[in-house]
């Protein structure tokens, strides 16, 4: 298949662009070393100045070798300048937002665009020089080298972000590029199912595969992979306390509807309780719960026997947050089913969803049959609970943040917002706060509500909930849960926050 490689210099929007070339038919992946395989390659904005010593570049050589198509992009754009002889300065002002941009649509980037489009910017720095034998063809009142081409040499800088949606012709520019490459597209989600149960029945044949599964999307739409591939695995609920209300029985139910055999629940919340006593430190928590499910899985496995892999529902975005290379993106958190695995496990992975977006995901379990409801699901961080009590996590808090949850959810699915958010949830603050209640004084918890509107979570926007929803929210929390006196609203986007708060 022809791909399209995305070098990531730490930049917030590296995974964006990745799905927008996906969503045009092209297979693209993050990357961080150049490769024969890719049909052209796009270097992502980042966060750091091109001329600054520890700055990400890529080598003199990858520019004098690369025989394929590159586009810029930002700090992408910014560094092929400078690394071909240009230059780089902070201009005179930032250049923040939506801006008008004229362009020359006679260059193969701007085929079939206005001269005049609006683009979205977000810089200081900018290019005061070309390289020689690079001809501007985009500039903005701010910036007068918004975008550049070398025809010869198929190398092309936008200063702008054509992958956000305040780029309204981006996605043009990007199938320009992707026509610049020559790469067929061949990226089709329907095609994907097939070649993917063919894929996992010629790898795993008649061996057997022991999978945890969480009753989130992802990892339900793999096992419903393996079931439909009629791979002989053995699926396990491990019930670890941590989870929502009723949530063994919603997944028991979604399992046994869509005929997956081999489905078992395994009771666990006091062994999960016991290892977390007194551990304070998200990452140690994190951790801890990534170990157990994994001791819990081959403790089961021994006991059934014969296993020889482990299927997970990790997705593109997991391998890449957070165990990934990224020698320019710090690590931000260890999602529990990647960097939880010890390292001597004596089962191998099997992760057939390893190369998806969670959007893509979502289509596929469509395809497969899953309930609407189910596959519009928000997502649900596999340490669960755990990531959501800020200290130490007893049973009674567990008890607490459950019945906050339960509450949340209900507001939301009744207010009709649900679909348009991507997640919203509360957190238990494990400080305390005074207040009054029936003339009395009380000294309890606080109950956070987080809200945000995302594509990707890679970034997030805080939601701007209407007051009625989140009175209602704050009323029924402190009427109907016992130890907490005060909800807060959590209005900070991501970044700076995180969506989870540990
Ligand atoms: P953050 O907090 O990093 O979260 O902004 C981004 C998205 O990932 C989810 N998340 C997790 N999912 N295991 C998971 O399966 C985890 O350990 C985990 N941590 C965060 C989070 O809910 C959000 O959608």
């Amino acid at each position: 298949m022809d791909k399209i490689g995305i070098f990531d210099f730490g930049g917030q929007y590296c995974h964006l662009i990745a799905r927008r070339i996906r969503d045009l038919g092209v297979y693209a992946d993050i990357i961080y070393e150049p490769s024969d395989e890719y049909k052209g390659f796009i270097l992502s904005g980042g966060p750091g100045d091109v001329y600054a010593d520890q700055a990400p570049k890529l080598s003199e050589d990858f520019f004098i070798d690369v025989r394929v198509p590159v586009l810029g992009i930002c700090y992408g754009h910014q560094m092929i300048a400078q690394a071909l002889g240009g230059k780089v300065e902070k201009g005179e002002e930032r250049e923040y937002g939506k801006k008008i941009a004229q362009l020359e649509t006679n260059s193969p980037l701007f085929a079939n665009l206005d001269k005049r489009e609006q683009v979205w910017m977000s810089h200081f720095d900018q290019v005061i020089k070309l390289p020689d034998n690079y001809r501007i063809i985009g500039k903005t009142d701010i910036c007068p080298t918004a975008a550049y081409q070398n025809l010869e040499e198929n190398v092309f800088g936008v200063q702008f972000h054509p992958e956000v949606i305040h780029t309204p012709s981006g996605d043009k520019i990007l199938d320009n590029f992707i026509k610049i490459t020559g790469c067929k597209k061949e990226w089709k989600l329907e095609g994907w199912v097939e070649t993917k149960i063919n894929q996992l029945q010629s790898e795993i044949k008649d061996k057997r595969v022991i999978m945890g599964v969480s009753g989130g999307v992802d990892s339900t739409v793999a096992a419903v992979l393996l079931s439909k591939a009629g791979i002989n695995a053995h699926f396990i609920y491990v019930d670890t306390g941590l989870m929502r209300l009723r949530e063994t029985e919603e997944v028991s139910n979604i399992f046994r509807d869509l005929a997956v055999e081999d489905f078992h629940v395994v009771e666990a919340e006091s062994e999960f309780l016991d290892d977390l006593i007194g551990i304070i430190n998200p990452e140690e928590k994190r951790k801890i719960i990534g170990r157990k499910f994994i001791e819990i899985f081959e403790r089961e496995a021994k006991k059934i026997g014969n296993f020889e892999y482990l299927g997970q529902g990790t997705i593109y975005p997991d391998r890449i947050e957070s165990a990934q290379p990224s020698k320019h993106a710090s690590i931000i958190k260890t999602h529990h089913n990647v960097g939880g695995l010890p390292e001597k496990m004596s089962l191998d992975l099997v992760e057939p969803l390893n190369e998806l977006y969670k959007d893509e995901v979502r289509r596929i379990g469509k395809m497969l049959g899953l309930p609407e409801k189910f596959i519009n699901r928000h997502p649900f961080p596999g340490p669960a609970f755990a990531i959501r009590i800020l200290g130490e996590v007893t049973k009674e808090r567990v008890k607490i943040l459950r019945n906050a949850d339960t509450i949340v959810t209900k507001v939301i699915e009744a207010s009709g917002l649900y679909k348009e958010l991507w997640q919203v949830f509360p957190a238990l603050i494990t400080a305390k706060s005074v207040g009054v209640m029936g003339d009395k004084r009380t000294y309890e918890y606080m109950i956070t509500i987080r809200a945000v509107e995302s594509i990707d979570a890679m970034t997030a926007d805080w939601s701007k909930l209407p007051y009625d929803v989140l009175e209602e929210i704050s009323n029924q929390i402190i009427n109907k849960v016992s130890g907490v006196n005060r909800v807060l609203y959590d209005i900070t986007s991501k970044p700076p926050g995180t969506i989870e708060y540990e």
